[in-house]
């Protein structure tokens, strides 16, 4: 006789948040924007934009022209970030802090990916700026790789976490810090054993995909990103890590969207598109692990708690029915190629989104 529960086809859940994304600017915002609102209610949104979002008021101006790119109806609150540079000054973190809409300072190692030439040289460089964030419990946001090219690229994760993260965590021991898009065993183990003041977001594309899908029948520029995909044994612990309940690890996509040329090139662009699936992505993924009854802590709980904000209080509904993922988004060159173009996906979003007694009026479009 059968004893297993069959699984469920439906999950009603808390709105989720998406702790890590790129939403760009310029023509292609309006097609991030909607993707990504029409999941998730929050979103902390990247800085590396060319320029990079350096100040507080370049952040405001940039979360105006979100708001401004949202389709009427999403509701959507954009949680801005700045990006920190070796001459940024100490002062800025109070004007952060106090803008209420900063919740969070990225930190790139200077050539470490996409539109990180203005970041950091040598984080000793930003001491005083790391103290000030201390002062005002604003959490830095890691790219956690070394640019050191006598590092494998494979392991430039696990010796960042070494060299780099280790230390600063001992020079500042009120700093809360958010290690972004962890992709390996050495990351999980690392923040586990970590103060509850160092947190991880993990992404969708790392729980689906090892590095063999980089050369699956071909060189597959849109499964290229950075940190780059590891191996079968990383993916396994990043699941046990995401399903596993502790609240240090919530949902960050890090929907990196690209226009086609710039992936199907000689040289391509790191970054993978998911905003228009995301949520029914990781969805796919703690189904397949027997686990969605822990999908609502880890995508719309842990994150808010670390960052101190509320939880939200509008609710989604998911069901278990396959649709197509159209092949692109938008137009010829420009068109961005999302995860799983062409194919299918297996949940899908059930509710349109209730009306909600609370939150971020302020955001409707
Ligand atoms: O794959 C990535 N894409 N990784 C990053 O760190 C940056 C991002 C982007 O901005 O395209
Ligand atoms: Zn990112």
């Amino acid at each position: 006789m059968a004893n297993e529960t069959p699984s469920p086809q439906r999950l009603a859940m808390t709105r989720p948040d998406d702790w890590h994304v790129h939403l760009r600017d310029g023509a292609m915002l309006s097609l991030t924007v909607r993707d990504t609102a029409r999941r998730f209610a929050r979103a902390i949104v990247m800085p590396n934009l060319d320029p990079p979002v350096v100040t507080t008021a370049q952040a405001l101006h940039y979360r105006q022209r979100i708001l401004d790119a949202l389709p009427a109806g999403l509701r959507f609150d954009p949680l801005m970030t700045l990006y920190l540079t070796d001459q940024t000054p100490a002062t800025e973190m109070a004007a952060a802090k106090a803008s209420g809409r900063v919740h969070g300072v990225k930190w790139y190692p200077a050539g470490a990916t996409t539109n990180s030439a203005r970041g950091v040289t040598d984080i000793r460089r930003c001491e005083a700026v790391l103290a000030a964030m201390e002062d005002q419990d604003l959490p830095l946001l890691v790219h956690g790789e070394v640019t050191d090219p006598a590092v494998d690229v494979f392991d430039r994760e696990q010796v960042f976490i070494e060299r780099e993260l280790a230390p600063l965590l001992e020079r500042h021991p009120q700093l809360r810090v958010v290690l972004e898009h962890i992709t390996t065993r050495q990351a999980v183990d690392f923040v586990t054993q970590a103060p509850p003041r160092v947190a991880a977001t993990i992404t969708v594309h790392h729980l689906l995909l090892n590095r063999n899908a980089l050369f699956t029948g071909g060189l597959r520029p849109h499964h290229y990103c950075l940190p780059v995909l590891k191996r079968e044994e990383h993916r396994r612990a990043l699941l046990r890590a995401a399903t596993g309940g502790n609240p240090k690890f919530f949902l960050g996509t890090d929907s990196a969207p690209h226009a086609r040329r710039d992936k199907e090139s000689a040289c391509g662009c790191a970054g993978i598109y998911t905003a228009h699936a995301a949520i029914e992505l990781y969805a796919e993924v703690f189904a397949a692990e027997a686990a969605l009854d822990r999908l609502q802590a880890f995508a719309c709980f842990h994150g808010a708690d670390f960052y101190g904000l509320p939880r939200n209080t509008e609710s989604l509904t998911l069901e278990r029915k396959p649709w197509a993922v159209s092949p692109q988004i938008g137009e010829g060159e420009d068109a961005l190629i999302p995860l799983r173009a062409g194919e299918s996906v297996a949940w899908r979003i059930a509710s349109e989104l209730e009306p909600s007694p609370i939150g971020h009026e302020d955001c409707v479009a």
